[in-house]
């Protein structure tokens, strides 16, 4: 199974290799050895050190889906990663501590001063492949994390909800024993002990590194690269609809592979496109240190993955493609910012924080479109939705908390 997968995947790098004409920094294709795109990275470079194994992956979905990891054991990283949205919430903005319900259901059920999360949550699948390069190569210690790309790893990422207020932390305590009492409590928990000896192999294991590991490890096996897409380069020429076909043509001719680039459609870079800011928040997200820069988010399994941007303003495909023409239009002189034009028929207006000078070239550049062409490019996105990725909910978790916590 995992080989087929890549070798869909090795498909979609020479697919590139070979329609990217405009872009002679990324045609150098040089994959021999298909474990160059291995989700582990070949085993090497793992942060942690540590090589995974099927224990550590069931530990790790079992600490992922376990809310004895928030402060007021009520969230889980399932809680706004679940399979039933994507491994993401379906919510622009995500909704952690004090909530009760699942995606866009979920309410604030306690009277508190923990609100929304800042940025819309991105899904978990393939971010083993977060930072591929479009020659297949992957470095899971450099896998940048974040629609800012602040962080790096997987591993690295994992420990950090566990330390914020509003996703996991809440009151129950102080950031800089969070981890030291997650760690006591897993330690109290007979089966977690079992469990982190069996995947590390020495008594005494809990530790916040290898709950790191185990997490990292179970989310490498959260993949879907079996899109029609896929399929369609593996040869299978009845797996995309015409109109598919017309749509990843002028997704190409266009521009948009400039940065949705490579086998996950992202170059993982940050660029400004100048997206408005979410009116649920009270203060402008001015992105990467400050630029507005936002990570190319990869553009796999969106049909389960909306809202869209950093902060879910873009409500559906339609609307969201819509913008760049918006930005465009606006980075060329022709309307489209400062609140206000351009963006027409309710449409996304570029943010009044960045200057027409500082949108990206790439967006500058887009060859010109038009409605037919978003359909016929939303219908290509659609090829992109592998729905098979790994669903399972554990029936309970070593706490005896409910799984997913506070989501029913
Ligand atoms: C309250 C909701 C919430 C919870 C709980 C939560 N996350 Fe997230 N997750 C987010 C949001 C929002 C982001 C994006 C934040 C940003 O970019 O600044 C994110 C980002 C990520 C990313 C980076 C994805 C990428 O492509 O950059 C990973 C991986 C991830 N979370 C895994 C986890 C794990 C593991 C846990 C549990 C330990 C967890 N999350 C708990 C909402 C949540
Ligand atoms: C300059 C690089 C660049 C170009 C060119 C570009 N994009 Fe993007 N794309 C991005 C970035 C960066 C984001 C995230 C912006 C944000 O959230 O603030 C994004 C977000 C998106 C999203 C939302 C995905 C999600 O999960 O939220 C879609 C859909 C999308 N782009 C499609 C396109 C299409 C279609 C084109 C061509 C018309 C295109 N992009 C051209 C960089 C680019």
């Amino acid at each position: 199974m995992r080989s087929i997968q890549i070798i869909f995947l090795l498909s979609i790098l020479f697919l590139f290799a070979s329609c990217q004409k405009d872009d002679s920094t990324s045609t150098d294709t040089n994959i021999t050895d298909i474990n160059e795109i291995d989700p582990n990275g070949n085993g090497n470079n793992l942060p942690g050190g540590t090589v995974n194994n099927n224990s550590m992956v069931s530990l790790g979905r079992l600490l992922f889906w376990d809310p004895i990891l928030s402060g007021e054991k009520d969230v889980a990283c399932a809680t706004c990663h679940h399979p039933d949205f994507g491994y993401a919430d379906g919510r622009e903005l995500p909704m952690g501590v004090g909530g009760q319900g699942l995606g866009p259901a979920r309410i604030d059920a306690v009277n508190d001063d923990i609100e929304v999360g800042g940025r819309n949550t991105p899904t978990i699948i393939n971010t083993a492949f977060n930072g591929i390069s479009a020659n297949g190569n992957i470095d899971p210690a450099q896998a940048p994390m974040f629609w800012d790309n602040r962080l790096r790893s997987l591993e690295a990422q994992a420990l950090g909800p566990l330390l914020s207020f509003e996703e996991m932390r809440g009151h129950a305590f102080n950031e800089n024993v969070a981890l030291d009492s997650i760690v006591n409590r897993l330690s109290n928990i007979g089966q977690y002990n079992t469990l982190f000896t069996a995947a590390f192999g020495t008594n005494n294991s809990i530790t916040s590194t290898n709950i790191g590991s185990a997490i990292a490890a179970f989310e490498r096996t959260i993949i879907a690269t079996d899109s029609p897409f896929d399929q369609f380069q593996a040869g299978n020429q009845n797996a995309l609809t015409q109109a598919q076909i017309r749509g990843m043509d002028r997704f190409e001719d266009i521009g948009c592979d400039d940065c949705h680039s490579g086998p996950m459609f992202s170059d993982f870079e940050l660029h400004v496109v100048g997206v408005p800011d979410n009116n649920l928040l009270a203060t402008s997200d001015a992105g990467a240190n400050g630029s507005y820069a936002f990570r190319t988010p990869t553009l796999r399994n969106l049909g389960e993955t909306g809202p869209y941007f950093h902060n879910g303003v873009g409500g559906n495909l339609q609307e969201t493609i819509q913008f760049y023409i918006t930005a465009r239009n606006f980075a060329r002189g022709n309307g489209g910012g400062g609140g206000n034009g351009g963006g027409g028929n309710n449409g996304l207006n570029v943010n009044p924080n960045v200057n027409q000078n500082d949108i990206d070239n790439d967006v500058r550049n887009l060859q010109n479109f038009n409605n037919n062409d978003i359909q016929d490019i939303i219908a290509f996105i659609q090829a992109l939705d592998d729905p098979g990725f790994d669903r399972t909910i554990p029936a309970t978790v070593p706490s005896g908390l409910n799984p997913g916590g506070n989501i029913d």
